[in-house]
């Protein structure tokens, strides 16, 4: 032991006076501190203080108290703190005994100095080697708490950007497919109003948060396309003729160009490319018929014609609402899927953006 180390704490626990005295000499000149006790309860209160010890070196039989329930305890509320147990006999059922019992060593009386001393010493040395592995393992867990608790914040950073971000994105989009309408008064409003209720709607059908995502991007941006038409025929106030309706019956071809070449939007492209397109098979660009059609274009066609019918425009004014449902009802199984058209009278999804007008 060198002079820098603080002395190691050992207490001696034996009913026999003479022993104590000859264990505590012998120890004393190995420069340890040592307490000596008579008795068992004496042994557990003092632990059971909280007094701190290195090593416990105990007797098993005495009066009372004995050497195993000290051991026991100090198994049960001291566990790092090695116990070495004197036995009077050799008797190897004891000695299994103690061992079992948690003991780390026991040694035969009469003790010998020769024996006592590297017992002890590699008892303490066991005994600081626990108490190394608990402080590991209690920085190790403190590590990994705090570990976790900065992934755990970080992760709220993250969605907190992220929502942020989102909502940034929609704006952006928002603000992309108002300048849109910008180019034609009367449909001020069209695309954030069809976003509103095809959300509504698909939400009552089933879809994902993320799905619902791009119905709010294909419902702003279903109109893109007519940014390539000529604002005198998106405006004309009276019906268009053939070669005029054939052009503005481009927009869906023109807006899936557009929005194709950004990868994010590849799910919103049938919605832009067949939002025109009839459950008859009467529709444009493709003419496709009933579940031909994608079932988001379908959602999509139903609110993007209550709404039109519902605003005015430059060759008519806006109709009623009931008059419009009345038209969406009549076109059930004809221009839309009637089983949308029964969801979006049943949801009551027209509701949604009768105060925004
Ligand atoms: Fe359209």
């Amino acid at each position: 032991m060198t002079n820098t180390e603080p002395k190691a704490r050992i207490l001696v626990l034996d009913d026999e006076e003479r022993i104590r005295k000859i264990l505590g000499l012998q120890l004393e000149r190995e420069g340890y501190e040592v307490k000596l006790l008579e008795k068992g309860e004496e042994a557990i209160a003092e632990l059971g203080n909280g007094q701190k010890y290195d090593l416990l070196i105990s007797d098993i039989r005495m009066p009372g108290v004995t050497g195993m329930d000290v051991l026991d305890f100090a198994v049960e509320h001291i566990p790092l703190m090695p116990v070495v147990m004197l036995t009077g006999v050799v008797d190897i059922e004891t000695a299994v005994k103690v061992m079992r019992s948690g003991a780390f060593d026991y040694l035969v009386k009469p003790v010998t100095r020769k024996e006592l001393i590297p017992a002890v010493d590699k008892a303490l040395a066991y005994g600081r080697l626990m108490s190394y592995n608990r402080r590991l393992e209690l920085e190790n867990r403190a590590y990994q708490e705090e570990l976790e608790e900065q992934v755990q914040l970080r992760t709220h950073e993250l969605s907190e950007a992220l929502a942020k971000l989102r909502v940034v994105h929609i704006d952006t989009v928002r603000i992309l497919s108002g300048s849109i309408e910008e180019k034609d008064p009367y449909i001020r409003g069209h695309s954030n109003r069809c976003r509103i209720m095809a959300h509504h709607l698909a939400e009552a059908l089933g879809y994902s948060a993320r799905q619902l995502d791009m119905f709010d991007f294909g419902s702003l941006l279903h109109d893109i396309g007519k940014i390539a038409i000529d604002s005198r025929i998106l405006n004309k106030p009276a019906p268009l003729n053939p070669d005029e309706m054939k052009l503005v019956q481009t927009h869906p071809l023109v807006g899936e160009r557009i929005v194709s070449k950004v990868s994010y939007f590849s799910e919103i492209v049938p919605m832009i490319r067949w939002h025109h397109e009839r459950w008859d098979g009467t529709g444009y660009p493709d003419g496709l018929k009933k579940t031909e059609i994608p079932l988001s274009a379908r959602i999509l066609s139903i609110v993007d014609a209550f709404d039109a019918m519902t605003s005015d425009r430059a060759y008519r004014l806006a109709l009623s609402t009931e008059r419009a449902l009345g038209i969406i009802r009549d076109e059930s199984g004809l221009q839309f899927d009637p089983e949308i058209v029964e969801a979006f009278i049943r949801e009551k999804t027209f509701e949604l953006v009768l105060d925004s007008k």
